[in-house]
Order: structure tokens, then sequence, then C-alpha cells
């Protein structure tokens, strides 16, 4: 028996070690207020973008799930979807009532989301202040935003977890739990933020938020993370090594890169009682884009679960510059028979207010 405690012991300490990095923060710890104003900053991918907001009393199954999971009014919610010009199939967002951002400052940026990433997100929700110290989620490919918790690195940061589950299958999913990362955080002295440490996923979207950073910089001519962080070297696999698995992937300001597939939507339901809304009588908008189920290691993923993030921690100010006309450039209503939307109108998004 004392041998079999050792081994359990020993098996106990080497999996509470491989949860977790276990390393200390890099020092001085990076300044996400200047991240994040960096990265609505650069310049927009597109000037324009389509916002088609549906009829109430419909709403994308995942959407009533998370509402009802969270024990919220289903009538509270207005559902949107938006087309962005890198990519012809839309994305279909939530938004409840009690939160408190813009819905055209949050597409503005999701739309600055590179593309390859943004494609494996299913939907997008914002909400109120449905979970304690959290500012997002993400599961099965969606991702909500609590209140206005939705600067650049928050954004990226959940889209991240889904590139771990979803975009390096031939490694393993998820990502962040093979050798292949693992060894490399381990050959760093420190991680990218306090957060980074909670478990290897976090570690690898806080990783991922600092590689999209330096290679979003640097593609602008900037300096990318050695200009803002002079401890780059006791960070350096993290955000490199994202970079080279990831690749384009994370590469934002690309004219010509657009989605090439997408996850299917969740089923448009009747919010009353949750029937399916049969939505082939309909003559809806068509895009050629691959659409694919997701895969079922990602349904095994039930909870939505709550996240902290680098910006709770930082404790940073909460500015968010708006580029997006309040006023659409045009507005029509689209005819259907049954209802689905309610109107289709086009918004401009104005120029960078940084010259590059
Ligand atoms: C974390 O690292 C420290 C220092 O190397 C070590 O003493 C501690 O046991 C580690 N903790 C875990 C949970 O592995
Ligand atoms: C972080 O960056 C912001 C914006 O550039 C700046 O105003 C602030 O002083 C910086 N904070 C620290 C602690 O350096
Ligand atoms: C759900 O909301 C109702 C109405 O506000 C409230 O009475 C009930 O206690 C809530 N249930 C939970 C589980 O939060
Ligand atoms: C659900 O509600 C819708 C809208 O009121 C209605 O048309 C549909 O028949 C209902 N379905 C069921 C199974 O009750």
């Amino acid at each position: 028996m004392a041998g079999l405690s050792v081994l359990l012991s020993v098996l106990y300490s080497l999996a509470l070690a491989a949860d977790s990095p276990n390393k200390t923060t890099v020092s001085p710890p990076f300044n996400y207020t200047r991240i994040d104003a960096d990265l609505r900053f650069l310049p927009p991918p597109d000037s324009t973008f389509l916002r088609r907001e549906w009829i109430s009393g419909i709403m994308p199954q995942a959407c009533r799930d998370f509402a009802i999971l969270k024990n919220l009014t289903l009538g509270d919610f207005s559902v949107y979807e938006f087309v962005f010009a890198d990519c012809a199939r839309p994305w279909v967002m939530c938004q409840h009532k009690e939160s408190s951002v813009k819905i055209n400052d949050l597409a503005y940026t999701i739309s600055t989301t590179p593309v390859l990433m943004r494609q494996r997100v299913r939907h997008y929700m914002a909400v109120g202040n449905t979970h304690d110290g959290a500012a997002a989620t993400w599961s099965k490919g969606d991702i909500a935003f609590r209140l206005d918790f939705t600067q650049p690195s928050i954004v990226l940061h959940e889209t991240s977890h889904g590139m771990d589950h979803l975009a390096l299958n031939d490694f393993g999913s998820p990502f962040s739990a093979t050798d292949a990362w693992r060894k490399n955080i381990a050959a760093d002295a420190a991680v990218v933020s306090d957060y980074s440490n909670v478990n290897w996923k976090e570690n690898f979207a806080e990783s991922t938020v600092i590689a999209i950073y330096d290679r979003a910089m640097k593609m602008s001519g900037g300096g990318g993370v050695e200009a803002i962080q002079g401890s780059w070297r006791q960070v350096y696999h993290a955000y490199t090594v994202v970079q080279a698995f990831l690749g384009d992937q994370i590469w934002r300001n690309s004219e010509k890169k657009k989605c090439w597939m997408r996850y299917v939507d969740s089923d448009v339901v009747f919010a009353v009682n949750g029937s399916k809304f049969d939505t082939q009588q309909l003559l809806l908008p068509t895009s050629d884009v691959q659409v694919m189920e997701l895969p079922d290691h990602i349904q095994e993923i039930e909870e939505l679960l709550d996240e902290a993030t680098s910006f709770d921690a930082a404790g940073g100010t909460h500015e968010m510059p708006t580029f997006v006309e309040e006023e659409p450039e045009r507005c029509e209503p689209i005819q259907s028979s049954p209802a689905f939307f309610s109107s289709e109108c086009v918004f401009r998004v104005k120029g960078s207010v940084l010259s590059m």
C-alpha cells in the first residue's frame, strides 16, 4: 500500500503541474490598454458592412439555450446578422437589452478579427451581467460578451479558444494540451499574463492575443511586441510558436483574405416555445462558403465557461473610440413570407484616425 500511495502522490503532483504552466508573469506586465488602442486604430479591413435585423419572436437555438441557462427573458433579445466584406456568409448575433455595448461598435471590432479565425466562430452574443467577474465565454463555437467587455484583446482571446480546439487538429485538440505547446511554454522564463497561468487553454488564448498583436503591428510597419515589452525575451516562445503554427491565419490586415468555411448555424427557433422555425421556405441570401458541422469533440463542451481576462487583472480604462456611423448609409425593408428580417441596413466605417 505504501508503494501505491507514493505512486498516487507522484501522479497527483504531475497532474497538477500538467494543469497549468505554473510560471511567473512577464515583468513589467503587458499594457493591455496600449494593445487595445493600437489594435483599434489600425486601418479597418473594409469601409462598410451590412446589418440585417430579424423580426422579434425568432432566435438561434444557441441564444435561446444561453438565455434559459442564465434565466433571461427571451423577449429581451434582439437578433442581428452581419455581413462583412471578407465573408459572404453572415454572422448571427443576439443582444440582450442589458448588454451595454453598441452593437455596431461590437460588429466593427469583430470585423477586425482575422477572418480565418473569425470563420471558426458560430454565433456572437452580447449580454448583461450574466456571470461573475467574467468578460466573455466560448463554447461550441459561440462567444458571449458581458456588458461592454468587447475590447480587441478580449474578442481575440475568445476567438483564440476556437483556434485551440478547431484549427490545429492535426497536432491535437485542444492544441494547448499537446507536448508541442507545453514544451515551448516551458522554455520561456515567464507567461504573458497572470491569466495565462490559470490553465493551458487560457495560456494558449492569452499567448495568441500577443502573437496577433505582434504580427498586426509589424505588418503595418510598427515595432510589434519588442516595441511595447522590454522583457519580450521572457515570453518569446509563447507568441512565436503561435505564429509558427497558425501562420497566416492570425494575420489581420490582408485585403485578399476571405473566409473559406463556416460552421453550420444553430437552428432558428421560436422564442416562445423553442420549436423550429422553418427557414427552408424562405428565400434567404445565399453564399458559396463551405458550411461544415461542428466536430463532435466540440459538442462535448457543455458548459459555457466563465472567463476572466488580463483586462480585468490590468484594470485598464475602458474607452472605445467610435468608428461606425450611427446613421446607416441606406436601409431597406426585406420582404419575405413568412416575415424573417425587419430591415437591412448598410453602415459605413470611418477611416482610421492613425495615418499609416
Ligand atoms: C510550481 O513551481 C514551483 C517552483 O518550481 C514548485 O515548487 C511548485 O510545486 C509548482 N506547483 C505545481 C502545482 O506544480
Ligand atoms: C498604458 O498605455 C496607455 C495608452 O498608451 C498609457 O496611457 C498608459 O500610461 C500606459 N500605462 C502604463 C502603466 O504604462
Ligand atoms: C429566474 O428569474 C425569476 C424572475 O426574475 C426569479 O423569480 C427566479 O428566482 C430566477 N431563477 C434563478 C434560478 O435564478
Ligand atoms: C410555437 O410557436 C409558434 C409561434 O407562436 C407557433 O407558430 C408554433 O405552432 C408553435 N409550435 C408548437 C409546437 O407549439
